[in-house]
């Protein structure tokens, strides 16, 4: 192991809003390979757009779904995604990778997480088929124009999102 990972600490960071199946799976595949894995929910001072739900109910979600993992935790997070890795004496960030589409985007931020703080490494583990086209945005599009949700993201998000776009 690599020097400062010894901890066996990972983070699984992101906005997850909502959290989908997809990222669930990511998290259960993390919490297999690693001792213990910290769920980051991102709530970003300035964000390019603003987020359906809050950063405390998108964590609820979360812990929610994941009822049951016990090396697993959920915190949000509004620093940068390296000082909340320091926080947590974690070496290691675990994404989740669909498409070809997501590498771009993610060699970027592995790019700039590189040059905040290269101890840090980042590993990427390829998403299921199931889930490959599967995303928060498409999940709450789908929402938006009535459609069902309930097999794309744990039945509280599903009725949540529906909700929301019932106003
Ligand atoms: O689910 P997302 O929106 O792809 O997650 C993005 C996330 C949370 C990983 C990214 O926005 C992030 O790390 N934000 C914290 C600020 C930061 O450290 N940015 C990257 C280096 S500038």
């Amino acid at each position: 192991m690599m020097e400062g990972s010894e901890d066996g600490t990972a983070i699984c960071p992101g906005s997850y809003d909502p959290v989908t199946n997809g990222h669930l799976y990511t998290i259960r595949r993390a919490a297999r390979v690693f001792r213990r894995v910290v769920v980051g929910v991102v709530n970003q001072p300035v964000r390019k757009q603003d987020t359906l739900f809050s950063a405390d109910e998108r964590k609820q979600f979360i812990e929610e779904a994941i009822e049951g993992l016990d090396n697993v935790i959920v915190e949000v997070f509004d620093t940068l995604l390296v000082e909340f890795a320091h926080k947590h004496n974690a070496s290691v960030i675990v994404k989740g990778l669909r498409a070809i589409s997501d590498f771009e985007y993610e060699f970027e931020m592995n790019q700039l997480n590189r040059k905040l703080d290269p101890g840090i490494e980042s590993v990427y583990l390829m998403s299921s088929p199931e889930f490959s086209f599967l995303s928060s945005s498409g999940v709450k599009e789908m929402a938006a124009f009535g459609g069902d949700t309930r097999d794309l993201v744990p039945v509280r998000v599903a009725e949540r999102l529906k909700e929301q776009y019932s106003r």
